[in-house]
């Protein structure tokens, strides 16, 4: 497979204060790769630096160290982002209808309007939401209307930021059918990203696991066979917000919860182990 982007030990420090005294690492020496065709999935808590990631590969924000390698020059302009709060996204003096349209209108890609109509329909919403503004519709309305822009000016990268979480159960499926509908037709790359284990076993080809804003697993068949002892607790559900967890500034940042842990894992960072289809962030496989 084609590799499109690559992450090289993509790394983000924010700086709170002047005297930068307050420092937050929101992502963390991450290696990955994007492939063209696939649809990958980055799953993990809140606050574990998925947006942080997403908008790093983007390069919608520079790195603190490390760099991202568009590999395939096609993908500028042919990248679209379905933001984490759509509701940023629209211009609040723009009808619907324009902000829709505006990148197709860039694109200069003619739509008739029972195609319009029609993929209207798909993510269930009524044609009469064109005359409205922003503010006069739901935010579940607003994240589809997002998404149908996103897709309007033929992407060749869909990237989607927890693009259901203002939707109930029912719209939420009917908006991945479309995602992966749309992906079979069109050949689309998809980068998925979530806190929801569910969504993810559905939609993923493959998939990252993000901890305190590293990629501590990523690989197929993460959901039948986690290897990382987080992965593992995770996707059991067994995780609870953690209110005063230290994170060892030389060990493993899982060290104060992992049920395997051992001596070593506390005083040194575990490095990236690469097995067969999966590599694994973790003593245990090293
Ligand atoms: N612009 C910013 N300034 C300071 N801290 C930030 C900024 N953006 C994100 N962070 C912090 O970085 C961490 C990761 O955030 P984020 O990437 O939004 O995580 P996620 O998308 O997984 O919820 C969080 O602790 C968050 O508070
Ligand atoms: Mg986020």
């Amino acid at each position: 497979m084609q590799e499109i982007v690559r992450g090289i030990n993509v790394t983000k420090i924010f700086k709170k204060g002047i005297l930068s005294m307050n420092k937050r690492i929101a992502v963390e020496r991450v290696n990955i790769s994007l492939f063209q065709g696939e649809t990958l999935t980055i799953l993990g808590e809140s606050g574990s630096g998925k947006t942080t990631l997403v908008k790093l590969l983007l390069k919608i924000i520079k790195p603190t160290y490390g760099e991202v390698l568009f590999l395939d020059k096609g993908l500028i302009g042919n990248i679209s982002l379905l933001s984490q709060h759509p509701e940023k996204a629209f211009d609040p003096r723009w009808k619907i209808q324009r902000s829709l349209l505006e990148p197709a209108k860039i694109k200069k890609i003619k739509l008739e309007e029972d195609f319009l109509f029609g993929l209207l329909e798909k993510v269930n919403l009524n044609m009469d939401i064109l005359n409205r503004y922003p503010h006069e519709v739901s935010g579940g309305e607003l994240q589809r209307i997002a998404l149908l822009r996103a897709v309007i000016s033929n992407p060749r990268l869909l990237v989607c930021d927890e693009p259901t979480s203002m939707l109930d159960a029912s719209t939420q499926a009917l908006i991945i059918n479309f995602l992966l509908k749309l992906k079979r037709e069109r050949h689309l790359t998809l980068m998925f990203i979530t806190h929801d284990i569910e969504l993810a076993k559905v939609i993923s080809e493959r998939t990252a696991i993000m901890y305190y804003g590293e990629i501590i697993e990523i690989g197929q068949n993460i959901f039948k066979e986690p290897l990382h002892p987080y992965t593992k607790l995770f996707l059991k559900g067994e995780i609870k917000p953690q209110e005063n967890l230290f994170i060892y500034s030389t060990g493993c940042k899982f060290y104060q919860i992992c049920p395997s842990r051992e001596r070593i894992c506390l005083h040194k960072r575990p490095p990236l182990s690469i097995l067969t289809n999966r590599k694994v962030k973790c003593w245990l496989y090293a």
